[in-house]
């Protein structure tokens, strides 16, 4: 499964990706090929051992895969530079929000096989949910993809048409999730804890909620149910959250989210 792996667009997705195949053990910084415009910003990843370049074509041209991670505003000037250097026996992937496959297909012609994948930047620790996806021609191409994706997290396979909506679920998502674990610090901050501290607390129990929640396969109100008794303190600031209207914000910032992923590009 090992192929060398260009990175076109080497921010803060492109990195964290890099960063995350290399702490899985299967990759050495030498196997990957990182590119973007201002190279002196890669400065640290040169002397660890990645290859890094401003110059997409030589870069893409040692490597087997070729991941492209610019902006969505970006990519068509990418996409119209590397068109005629890569060749059927390279596959590109694609992280690049609200771009379809289409949209490549249109640039670089259908000869390439591209393949789309929708992680998110906990990737950089091998915790990213990564949602990925083709068009029928090239479904041959995922179980190899989801292995290079599985190394640095979980990932789904999912239709091309639902890519926006885990745009908003799992890639932004990662932001609403942050934002909550600061709230919860910052409660704890007010009732009793210094900053720093409520912050671990907080981010220790997000993780052991979420990986009761993965490891029980249980429902969230299952797991509710367990730590609210009767009359009791936990019942009554769920509660209170609810009637502020908690729930209610957090659907309707996905919604918004994934509306707005739509007309990214
Ligand atoms: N961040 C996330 O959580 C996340 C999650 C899922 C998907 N995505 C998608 O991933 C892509 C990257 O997002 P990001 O947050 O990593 O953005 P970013 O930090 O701005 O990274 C994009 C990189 O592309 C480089 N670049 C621009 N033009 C280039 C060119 N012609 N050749 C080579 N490199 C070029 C830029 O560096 P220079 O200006 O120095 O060239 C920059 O480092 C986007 O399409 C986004 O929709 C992001």
């Amino acid at each position: 499964m090992k192929n060398k792996i260009c990175i076109i667009g080497a921010g803060n997705l492109g990195l964290s990706l890099a960063k995350g195949l290399v702490d899985s053990g299967n990759y050495v910084a030498k196997d990957l090929y990182l590119t973007r415009r201002t190279i002196k910003k890669l400065d640290d990843l040169k002397s660890e051992g990645y290859n890094v370049s401003s110059n997409n074509i030589k870069s893409l041209k040692q490597a087997e895969i070729i991941i492209i991670a610019v902006l969505p505003q970006k990519i068509n000037s990418v996409l119209n530079e590397i068109k005629n250097e890569i060749n059927d026996k390279q596959l590109l992937i694609s992280l690049a929000s609200g771009v379809t496959i289409e949209n490549i297909i249109k640039i670089i012609g259908s000869n390439i096989p591209i393949v789309r994948a929708m992680p998110n930047t906990a990737i950089s620790i091998r915790q990213s949910m990564t949602c990925i996806t083709t068009i029928p021609k090239w479904k041959d191409k995922l179980p190899e993809v989801r292995l290079i994706f599985n190394l640095v997290g979980q990932t789904e396979i999912i239709p091309e048409e639902k890519m926006t909506s885990a745009t908003a679920l799992c890639a932004c998502g990662l932001a609403f999730f942050l934002r909550a674990i600061r709230a919860a610090s910052q409660g704890g901050n007010e009732i009793d804890f210094h900053a720093g501290e409520s912050l671990r607390m907080a981010a220790q129990t997000a993780l052991g909620a979420a990986g009761l929640l993965l490891t029980n396969n249980s429902h969230p109100e299952d797991e509710i149910d367990k730590v609210t008794s009767p009359k009791g303190c936990t019942i009554a600031g769920l509660n209170e959250m609810e009637h502020n209207g908690f729930s209610s914000a957090f659907i309707k910032g996905i919604t918004v989210s994934a509306e707005k992923a739509k007309d990214l590009y």
